[in-house]
């Protein structure tokens, strides 16, 4: 049976196993490479995407938890204000080193700057917890969130 959601603003509709990972329906059935696999275990937010505002990783949400839902990646990231904040901040701060991570690294920012407009170092280190980084460029993480909060 064809699930609907929306991707990017955009409606798709998907006919895919039900318990097929958000994660490989983006890569796979909707040809949006942006969205990376880490461990595919929840464990490193490399997946990371927003499902009605909230970040979720996208390889533990079954295509079936998303139907209905307005899903965001990084190729619609920009389209929301601190989505478009953070990506410019991030260019100017040059903070990616191999970059792999850095989609899911952008939409956990995302979801963090529209529940807290103003964080504290301390509450992008709690809420950026989930997202790892084997370059470990935390700190320019830091400072681009600190930049897009104004
Ligand atoms: Fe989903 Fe690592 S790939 S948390």
């Amino acid at each position: 049976m064809p699930i609907a959601l929306t991707v990017n603003r955009k409606k798709v509709s998907v006919t895919t196993d039900s318990d097929k990972p958000l994660l490989w329906v983006l890569r796979e059935d909707l040809h949006m490479a942006g969205t990376k696999f880490g461990c595919g275990q929840g464990l490193c937010g490399a997946c990371t995407v927003l499902m009605d505002g909230q970040a979720v990783r996208s390889c533990q949400t079954p295509i079936s938890a998303a139907a209905g839902k307005a899903i965001t990646t990084i190729e619609g990231a920009k389209a929301l204000p601190q989505g478009a904040a953070l990506v410019e901040a991030w260019q100017a701060i040059d903070v990616p080193q191999c970059g792999y991570c850095q989609a899911g690294q952008i939409l956990s920012a995302t979801a963090l700057l529209q529940a807290n407009p103003k964080p504290s170092d301390a509450e992008i280190d709690e809420g950026m917890n989930g997202n790892i980084c084997r370059c470990a460029t935390y700190i320019r993480i830091r400072r681009a969130i600190r930049m897009a909060a104004g």
